[in-house]
Parts: C-alpha cells; sequence; structure tokens
C-alpha cells in the first residue's frame, strides 16, 4: 500500500486543523511590557517601536484598564528615567516617590488583580547606561547585586507582586530573596531572566528608554561582561539551574525567536515556569517588514507567539500582546 500513511487528511480543512491544533494562545499567556514616563497627558510612541508607546501615569490608567478588559492580567513595568535624576549608583531607584514606585501604585489603583512585575535593573537610572555599579572602569558584581535587593524591596514595598532582575549580576537572585524574606515580603516572587543574551536585538527597547551604553573612556562600550554569548548553550543551562537554586520562581530566556532551542531545553530540563521575551528588536523588525508590505503582520505576530509556547513557554513577554489578544478573540 503506498503511502502507508495520509497525513494530509488531518489538514484538509479548517475543522479538522482545528481539533488537532497542539498549540492555542491564550491571553493568559501573555505578559505586556509597559513603558512609563513623568508628566501629564503623554502617550509618545517610540520611534523604532511603532504603536508602541511611553504613556505618563494619567493615561497609563487607561491603558491598563483597556488591557483588563482584554483579558490581560499581567504588566511588566519600565520607566523612563529623567537625566538629571540619574547617577552611578542609581540612588534615584530607591526613593520611595519615584516614577516606578509611583506607576506601581497607579496600576493597582486603576486595576486591583493586575498582577504587576517591575523591571529592576540599573540601566535606566544609569549615566553610563550599564545594569551594574561602575568602579574601576569595570561592573562591580557585589555591590550592584546588594543595589538590586534594596530596589526589590522598594517595589515590593510600593506593591509589587514580582520583581524581575534584568541584570544577570552573579548571585543576585539569593540576594535578592534574601532580602525580601528578611523584610517580611515573603510573598513577592521572582521572575529571573535567567539566560539573557548580549543581543543587538535590545536596540529599539534603549531608544525607548534612552538607555544605551555611553561610549566614554574607561567605561565598558557593551554588556558583554554580564550577559551571556549568544554562542553558548550550556551555559544558560548553568545560568537557569542557578537562579532556580537561589529561589527564582520564573526563569526567563531572552531574547525569543533567535533562542527557541534554548527555551525547549530549558523547558524539558527544569520544573520551574519559564517566560519568553519577544524583544523590541523582534518587534521592530516585524513591524518594519509589514510596513513595506513584506510580511503578513497578524500572521506573524500568530506564527511567532504560537512558536514560543510550542518550544515551551509558559510566559510570553511580548510588545504584541494587545494586538495579538484582539487577533485571536
Ligand atoms: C535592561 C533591559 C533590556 C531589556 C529589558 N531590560 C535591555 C538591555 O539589556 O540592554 C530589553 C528588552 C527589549 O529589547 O525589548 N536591563
Amino acid at each position: 500500500m503506498f503511502p502507508l500513511r495520509r497525513n494530509r487528511r488531518l489538514r484538509a480543512n479548517e475543522a479538522i486543523r482545528g481539533l488537532v491544533r497542539e498549540t492555542i494562545i491564550t491571553p493568559n499567556d501573555f505578559l505586556v511590557p509597559l513603558f512609563v514616563v513623568e508628566g501629564k497627558g503623554i502617550k509618545e510612541e517610540i520611534a523604532s517601536m511603532p504603536n508602541y508607546f511611553r504613556y505618563s501615569l494619567d493615561l497609563l490608567e487607561n491603558e491598563v484598564k483597556e488591557l483588563w478588559k482584554l483579558g490581560l492580567k499581567s504588566v511588566l513595568l519600565f520607566v523612563k528615567v529623567p537625566d538629571n535624576l540619574k547617577d552611578n549608583k542609581g540612588k534615584e531607584a530607591l526613593n520611595p516617590n519615584g516614577l516606578m514606585q509611583r506607576a506601581i501604585k497607579t496600576v493597582k489603583n486603576a486595576c486591583p488583580d493586575m498582577l504587576v512585575m517591575t523591571d529592576v535593573a540599573l540601566d535606566p537610572y544609569s549615566i553610563y547606561g550599564h545594569d551594574g555599579i561602575i568602579e574601576n572602569g569595570v561592573i562591580a558584581n557585589d555591590n550592584t547585586a546588594d543595589f538590586l535587593a534594596e530596589m526589590s524591596i522598594s517595589h515590593a514595598k510600593a506593591g509589587a507582586n514580582f520583581v524581575a532582575p534584568s541584570d544577570m549580576m552573579d548571585g543576585r537572585i539569593l540576594t535578592i530573596r534574601e532580602a525580601l524574606e528578611d523584610e517580611g515580603f515573603i510573598d513577592t516572587g521572582i521572575m529571573s531572566y535567567s539566560a539573557k543574551y548580549a543581543s543587538a536585538f535590545y536596540g529599539p527597547f534603549r531608544d525607548a528608554l534612552d538607555s544605551a551604553p555611553v561610549d566614554l573612556e574607561n567605561i565598558p562600550k557593551d554588556k558583554k561582561t554580564y550577559q551571556m554569548d549568544f554562542a553558548n548553550r550550556h551555559e544558560a543551562l548553568r545560568e537557569t539551574e542557578m537562579d532556580i537554586d537561589e529561589g527564582a520562581d520564573i526563569v526567563m530566556v531572552k531574547p525569543g525567536m533567535a533562542y527557541l532551542d534554548i527555551l525547549r531545553e530549558i523547558k524539558n530540563e527544569f520544573d520551574a515556569p519559564v517566560a519568553v521575551y519577544q524583544v523590541s528588536g523582534e518587534y521592530a523588525m516585524i513591524k518594519a517588514a509589514a510596513e513595506k508590505g513584506w510580511l503578513n503582520h497578524d500572521q506573524i505576530m500568530l506564527e511567532t507567539t504560537t512558536a514560543f509556547k510550542r518550544a515551551g513557554a509558559d510566559i510570553i513577554a511580548s510588545y504584541f500582546a494587545k494586538d495579538i489578544v484582539k487577533l485571536i478573540s
């Protein structure tokens, strides 16, 4: 008999394809990154991220209500810090009345059940655009980890449900976990950027927050001494294992599309929930090609986000979250 099996029977029409479809994305899969700025009445488009915006707190409120109505129940907050508040040590990050702390409260007031995750990293606050304190021309690991723990406490005090350290210092998860426990924040979770690669896909994000590493003598020009070499795979497993051992509740792979192999491997290897971050450059690339008419925007959005879930992601952080949920509902 030829052929032995006719697999095309299961692809013959949309009904049968629907019945045998293995991976379905839903609003519950998505984490929405949000960019916040000082001011009033501000909704400004990020030049390299078409149709993505920075919001002042008053308009952030409307945005999160809209997300909630769409079934999007988790946000990841980032702040754009005014230049005059930046320094080497990120002092402003600990201001109880700082932009992040007010943003957390704004979201919680607008939508009390919205899960609030916060970016814990120094770069938006650093005059050098680095995720660590610079001492003698190098990124100081342990002092930075201590600082990130203080920052996490400050976010927890303001009402954050999860802190999300995106810096890649060694040992910071343990330092943060211990600090949270000591201060009584036993229910505040940690989503660790565990396998975060030194990637050229972060360009538009650094535009959004004005957080790119500066070009100055004696200052590292890139983040390669802390973010991972994109050529490496074992290292991602090692990083993830350490973060879980140190107390991470959720681990992450970042960027997304170019790292699906890493995502699958981490999902197979560990039992912690795994997040993936479809980063700014991935978003920009798709937007640009779609604008030119070279790719079908909605189909690519559906294909890429479904691919993350198929590859093992439990959580997908994506700038497409709102659009994809509108598309699938
Ligand atoms: C920095 C941080 C970056 C992103 C999230 N947190 C950029 C970087 O490491 O330089 C990138 C997210 C994106 O590109 O969408 N702590």
